[in-house]
């Protein structure tokens, strides 16, 4: 068993000025590793849940509330902010709004400074974060002059360059083109091979079912379901009744073994359709 990171213990939480709680008896416990993907309808408080994992709920966005979040044994309501940002890092869906600086490198860098860190630190980190992102050539461009998902991999690198150990993913593609939200994906991807832990928010199923080990379905500040990613990500009735729609080839083979076919597991993607009709073939 890997070691818990993240445990969060009967949380509920009401902004301030606000009746109705933003998130209501949440409990979970994310271990060193894993890779859980968010998912639920607008304001079922995913964006909520992920800032009281790294204390600016309720530190910077005050509001009332109960139970706990620990990372890494540390209480988030407690902890300062600056503190929780070298172990949890952030990338929300509006990356141009976190772009402060006029050049890539400069964004890099400067969070760094603020560490404190000697020199050749600095440089390591953000050498190694501008390649893993591709954006060595760019280095020297105002943010502005990025496509959407160049200025999405800028955000990701500065969050990486402080060597988090977790990083959270918050609707971060749902800018940009398909193939921006596939650099993202396959990023995190091999963020997932090197052993980070990763939380992502994401409403694109297809791109979620590649790497999510495991799924939290939340609505209404509740968490509806907590499992394994494969037999939650193809509970087709149960997703399409909160407005989430599961891969179409998920759906196609839904409905055909409605008709009769008998799919011993429904399919997230082609490659996995064509092995449940390889095996029906067969068997016939
Ligand atoms: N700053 C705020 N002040 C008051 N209420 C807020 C604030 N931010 C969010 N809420 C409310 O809290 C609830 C949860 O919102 P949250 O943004 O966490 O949902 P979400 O699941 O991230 O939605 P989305 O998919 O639209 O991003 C909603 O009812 C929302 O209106
Ligand atoms: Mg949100």
């Amino acid at each position: 068993m890997s070691k818990p990171i993240i445990v969060c213990s009967d949380l509920s939480f009401v902004y301030k000025d606000s009746k109705k709680p933003a998130l209501k008896n949440v409990s979970f416990t994310i271990s060193e590793g894993e890779f859980v993907g968010i998912i639920g309808p607008t304001g079922a408080g995913k964006s909520t849940l992920c800032w009281a994992i790294n204390g600016v709920i309720p530190q910077i966005m005050q509001g009332k509330l109960k139970g706990s979040v620990e990372v890494k044994g540390k209480p988030s309501n407690k902890t300062p902010v600056d503190e929780i940002s070298q172990i949890i890092g952030i990338v929300q869906q509006d990356a141009e709004a976190q772009l402060l600086m006029t050049d890539i490198e400069k964004e890099i860098v400067f969070p760094l400074e603020n560490l404190s860190l000697p020199r050749e630190e600095i440089h390591r980190r953000l050498e190694y974060v501008i390649n893993l992102v591709n954006l060595d050539e760019e280095r020297y461009r105002h943010p502005f002059y990025l496509s959407g998902g160049q200025k999405q991999r800028v955000a990701v690198a500065a969050a990486l360059a402080m060597e988090p150990e977790v990083l959270i993913l918050d609707e971060a593609t749902s800018e940009l083109d398909p193939v921006g939200a596939e650099e993202i994906h396959e990023l995190a991807g091999r963020l997932k091979k090197e052993g980070k832990t990763i939380i992502m928010v994401e409403h694109n199923i297809d791109e979620l079912a590649k790497h999510a080990d495991r799924i939290i379905v939340m609505n209404q500040g509740e968490i509806l379901r907590d499992g394994d990613a494969h037999e939650i990500l193809t509970d087709v009735n149960f997703l399409q009744s909160l407005g989430i729609y599961p891969p179409q080839v998920t759906q196609t083979a839904f409905h055909l073994r409605e008709a009769g076919w008998q799919f011993e597991r429904l399919p997230l993607n082609l490659v996995e359709a064509t092995q449940s009709i390889s095996a029906l073939r067969k068997s016939q």
